[in-house]
């Protein structure tokens, strides 16, 4: 019988460097702001993994260190039985985060000045990255409609002929919105960029968090084509808890995008990893997976409640409800507030420490982030300030 986790515990995170926890005067929030922002989860890992890392604590000597074949052989385990997607070993790279590749697939694939387009809202350092690096930022937004954001891929063909557009940056699962691409929506996408010669970096760090009727499909496995144009990156640090220990897998089987890429992070000056997210993500893919299932039990549980609590108590804000990842969307555009107003309710009436909508874009203003993978009773206490404060 395998070990029952249980979330509703509330394990303090104050005074352990916590950027979610531990940062609010340097970020400019209020100390007594309850936050549920950064995306990381308030849960402590599986017990698998907390024993490998204090067998390597204990060893006491922590030297440069690599990966060997039975590391590889678990991210490869894992996407193949996960998602039917075979990789092969000498395709993976790893990087100390997910964000440090996206910027650097941008400086492997593009020039100074080339048009890269993204699909707003989204996780903002999509635009950072490409604006960081002298690029010109195209987008095409998503639309929402019927509580639902979908691809206008009219625009979409048009911005890649129009800007003669050379690299896509993909969120999928997507971050804000919560959608999960369908094949079909992935095969469309997969057209145009083929048809018109663009790279896709398909970000992928949500794809473990998919919920109840809904697939998550690997864009490189759909084609033998799609998968020569394609950089998939994906880590353990979502899905398993670990983004303070900076390890990802990205996988690129064409090899003279993969060896651009190489000779991209060799210029940054990066080589070895943190052995500590080395020694982390291989359990975590070879045992991990017990634990990552009642996490995501749980996770789907609190976004059943947060639709309950607003349908029956705050009906003016709709929860754009998620085929996947853990940052739900909340729409607060029926109350009619300026950026400005709706930032004073969250934060100073509500007493909370959400994302902004405006972050992701302007397709995101009306809009607030929150993240709901924490114990049930914060988050009950997150909603009940949230009531209070629209009430008053
Ligand atoms: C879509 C997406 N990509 C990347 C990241 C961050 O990845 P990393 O910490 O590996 O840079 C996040 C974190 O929230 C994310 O939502």
């Amino acid at each position: 019988m395998s070990k029952i986790y249980d979330f509703n515990q509330v394990i303090s995170r104050q005074h352990t460097h916590s950027l979610k926890y531990d940062f609010a005067s340097e970020r400019n929030h209020p100390q007594d702001a309850l936050p549920l922002w950064v995306a990381d989860m308030d849960f402590p890992v599986a017990d698998e993994i907390k024993e490998a890392l204090q067998t390597t604590v204990n060893h006491g000597i922590y030297g440069y260190s690599e990966s060997k074949g039975d590391y590889y052989q678990a991210v490869i385990n894992w996407y193949q039985q996960h998602f039917d997607y075979h990789i092969d070993s000498s395709w993976i790279i790893k990087t100390p985060g997910v964000v440090f590749a996206l910027a650097h697939a941008i400086k492997a694939l593009t020039q100074e000045g080339d048009a890269v387009l993204i699909q707003t809202p989204v996780y903002y350092p999509f635009k950072e990255v490409v604006e960081d690096n002298h690029r010109q930022l195209i987008t095409n937004s998503l639309v929402l409609k019927d509580g639902k954001y979908h691809i206008d891929f009219e625009d979409f063909e048009n911005k890649i002929k129009q800007h003669h557009v050379k690299l896509f940056l993909l969120c999928s699962p997507h971050n804000p919105v919560g959608r999960v691409w369908t094949k079909e929506e992935l095969e469309t996408i997969s057209q145009i960029c083929l048809e018109n010669h663009v790279y896709i970096v398909s970000d992928e760090i949500h794809s473990d968090f998919v919920h109840p009727h809904n697939h998550h499909y690997m864009l490189a496995s759909l084609s033998p084509a799609l998968q020569e144009i394609t950089i998939t990156c994906t880590a353990p640090t979502k899905t398993f808890n670990l983004a303070g220990l900076q390890i990802s897998n990205i996988i690129i089987p064409n090899e003279t995008i993969r060896n651009k890429f190489k000779r991209q992070i060799d210029a940054s000056g990066y080589s070895q990893c943190n052995m500590f997210g080395l020694v982390a993500c291989q359990v975590a893919y070879e045992k991990g997976n017990d634990w990552l299932k009642q996490v995501k039990d749980y996770l789907y549980q609190n976004i059943l409640y947060v639709d309950q609590f607003l349908k029956e108590n705050l009906p003016q804000v709709h929860l754009i409800f998620p085929e996947g990842t853990y940052l739900l969307w909340l729409d607060f555009r029926e109350l009619h507030l300026s950026n400005e107003q709706l930032e004073d309710l969250i934060v100073n009436k509500a007493k909370l420490w959400l994302d902004s909508g405006s972050m992701f874009g302007k397709d995101g203003e009306g809009f607030q982030r929150i993240n709901v993978a924490c114990p049930r009773s914060i988050l009950k206490q997150a909603l009940f300030q949230l009531q209070s404060a629209i009430n008053q």
